[in-house]
C-alpha cells in the first residue's frame, strides 16, 4: 500500500481553534479521518511539530520508511527555513507545498516561500482541501 506523510509545522497543532476566520474550524483529526476515507487505497500517516528540527528528522525518516511523497505545510517556516529546504532537498521523494490560506492575499512577508523550489508543486488558499489536492497531486 502506498504511503504519503502529511508533515505540519508550527502552530497548526491549534488547527480548530487557532484564528478560524483565517484556517476554518475544522481540527487536523478530523481532517484526517475525511482524507483517510477519501483514499483508503493509500496509508496516510501524520506528524506535526513546533520544532524545525524535529521537522528535518521526519523528513530524513522518510529516506527509510518507504514513504511515496510528503504533503507539508510547514507554517511560518515556509517563509524562513533554509534548513528545511536543503531537507526537501536532500530527500528523492515528491514534496508539495501546501497552505491552507492564500498566502498571497496576506502580508507581504508570506508571500516569499523559501521551500517551493525544491518542492513539485505548490497549493494553497483552499483550506483543509488543500490536504486532500495534495494527496490527489501526488497520487
Ligand atoms: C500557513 C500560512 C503561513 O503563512 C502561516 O505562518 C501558517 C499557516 C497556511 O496554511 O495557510 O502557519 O502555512
Amino acid at each position: 500500500m502506498k504511503k504519503i506523510l502529511i508533515l505540519n509545522g508550527p502552530n497548526l497543532n491549534l488547527l480548530g481553534t487557532r484564528e478560524p476566520g483565517i484556517y476554518g474550524s475544522q481540527s487536523m483529526e478530523e481532517c484526517l479521518t475525511t482524507l483517510r476515507a477519501s483514499f483508503p487505497e493509500v496509508t496516510i500517516d501524520y506528524y506535526q511539530s513546533n520544532c524545525e528540527g524535529k521537522l528535518i528528522d521526519r523528513i530524513q525518516q522518510t529516506i527509510h520508511d518507504n514513504s511515496a511523497g510528503i504533503v507539508f505545510n510547514a507554517g511560518a517556516y515556509t517563509h524562513t527555513s533554509i534548513a528545511l529546504l536543503d531537507a526537501i532537498r536532500s530527500i528523492e521523494i515528491p514534496v508539495v507545498e501546501v497552505h491552507l490560506s492564500n498566502v498571497h492575499h496576506r502580508e507581504d512577508f508570506r508571500h516569499k516561500s523559501i521551500i517551493s523550489s525544491a518542492c513539485k508543486g505548490v497549493i494553497a488558499g483552499f483550506g483543509m482541501k488543500s490536504y486532500h489536492l495534495g494527496v490527489l497531486a501526488l497520487l
